[in-house]
């Protein structure tokens, strides 16, 4: 089983840091493709708890090649704080790769994300900060700067010139903010370039040759199918495309040399900043999701929205991603409620309606359709094997599956590595 990758099936932070992590052990390469340090990955190893933003979960296994692909973009004064936090942390980072190809995240773009926001007031994305859309756009614009340009001080200059010629406009004319001096834009730059030169590599030849040569590639997604900005819930999404198409482009390894695709389901929904939300708890119960699942953000510490299972979310993300199976997480949050609310399909305008509307008003309007599961009281994070939970629990899970496309081959039942039930083994 050479090459997986992993993403996230609903609106992000479904528990992907600790499937990677899961995984990482038993896999020579562990690969970021798209977003950036607006992910929060949690990884819990024993007592001790990671919050990753930027690099990859794989980097907290000894013996993994954590990499960066070209279709991440990179803030380089955060990926030098991430490593030298680890570093202090006696995690040994040295092996990292960085593709060359891949976009800097610059002080503009992050102040660029920031006044636009605030420019938009009400109608606002509600976004991470940390310059990810300006930089896409950029990229995008052809007026990005790559981590290659670190090392050729003529290019350099020229690329944040010609960026900010136009930038400066936009921030001065219409946020009514001081023009950002390219010279000290180059400066800021230069300075990072020397420490991150041995980690700079071109990852779309190793990748590919490892490959070949029947090492394990795991595609680590960040964010989640619902954010992506083609299959997403447009404009309420981030800039990249985290579904299973995004690990080719954004690491150049073709469709053909991947062989399975896991979506990371939690058995609940959340999500962070603006947009549509059928099965959002304004209640009770979505204040006990919340406590109970500690859904309060890694990254930006907003408290995440929450909600019941959308399994019309779920087949979607079996559908635009080609899943060949699914990690369920966090069942043990759902223990202690009597029946559980599940989504089965959504009301439109009086019509049932089972898939996806693809019209972003229809879906804005979608009210879920509910089937009540009975729920069940005993803790379940001791769970070992699927025979382990009550009868309600399996059956919970084993509806889950049905109503969402693909087979669930593990189950978290808790935030540790080794609070996972495995059905399928997802490398053999
Ligand atoms: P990611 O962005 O997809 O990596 O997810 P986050 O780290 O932002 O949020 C997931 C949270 O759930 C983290 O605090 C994890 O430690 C935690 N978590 C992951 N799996 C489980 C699980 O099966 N049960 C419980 N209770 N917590 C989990
Ligand atoms: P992980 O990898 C949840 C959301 C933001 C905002 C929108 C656009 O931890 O699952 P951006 O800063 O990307 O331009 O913001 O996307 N968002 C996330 N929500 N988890 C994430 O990452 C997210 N990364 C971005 O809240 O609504
Ligand atoms: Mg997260």
């Amino acid at each position: 089983m050479p090459a997986l990758v992993l993403l996230g099936a609903q609106w992000g932070d479904e528990g992907k840091g600790k499937a990677t992590d899961l995984l990482g052990g038993s896999v020579d390469y562990v690969v970021r493709y798209q977003g950036g340090n607006n992910a929060g990955h949690t990884v819990v190893v024993g007592d001790q708890k990671y919050a990753l933003h930027l690099l990859p979960s794989g980097i907290l296994s000894p013996g993994c090649t954590p990499v960066i692909g070209n279709g991440v973009v990179v803030d380089p004064a955060v990926l030098l704080s991430e490593l030298s936090g680890l570093n202090e942390r006696g995690v040994d980072t040295s092996k990292l790769l960085l593709s060359g190809n891949a976009h800097l995240i610059t002080p503009y773009h992050t102040t660029v994300d920031k006044v636009t926001e605030r420019f938009l007031g009400k109608r606002k994305i509600g976004t991470t900060g940390r310059g990810i859309g300006p930089t896409y756009a950029d990229k995008i614009n052809r007026v990005g700067i790559r981590v290659q340009d670190l090392y050729d001080e003529s290019i350099l200059e020229q690329k944040v010139e010609a960026a900010l010629d136009f930038k400066n406009q936009i921030l001065a004319k219409l946020y009514n903010r001081r023009a950002i001096e390219a010279a000290q834009i180059v400066d800021e730059l230069l300075g990072y370039a020397e420490q991150i030169k041995p980690f700079v590599a071109d990852t779309t030849l190793i990748l590919n040759n490892a490959i070949d040569e029947g090492k394990v590639v795991l595609f680590e997604g960040g964010q989640g199918t619902l954010l992506d900005v083609d299959h997403g819930t447009y404009p309420f999404v981030t800039s990249s495309n985290p579904t299973a198409g995004g690990a080719c482009t954004g690491t150049g390894v073709g469709p053909t040399k991947i062989n399975r695709v896991i979506g990371i389901l939690k058995a609940y929904t959340t999500r962070v900043g603006a947009g549509p939300f059928p099965t959002e708890l304004f209640d009770k119960d979505g204040e006990a999701l919340r406590t109970i699942g500690g859904e309060r953000g890694v990254t930006t510490g907003r408290d995440r929205r929450c909600g019941w299972f959308d399994a019309v979310i779920a087949r979607y993300a079996t559908r635009v991603n080609g899943l060949t199976d699914f990690f369920l997480t966090k069942l043990d949050v759902l223990t202690g409620w009597e029946q559980i609310p599940v989504c089965v399909a959504y009301e439109i305008d009086g019509k049932r309606v089972e898939e996806l509307p693809y019209s972003q008003s229809d879906f804005h309007h979608a009210k879920p359709v509910y089937e009540m599961l009975p729920g069940w009281s005993e803790d379940i994070s001791k769970a070992k094997t699927f025979s382990d939970l009550p009868k309600n629990a399996q059956a919970y899970v084993k509806a889950l599956e049905e109503m969402s496309g693909a087979p669930i081959s593990a189950i978290g039942v808790g935030p540790g590595r080794d609070e996972t039930i495995e059905i399928n083994s997802f490398l053999s």
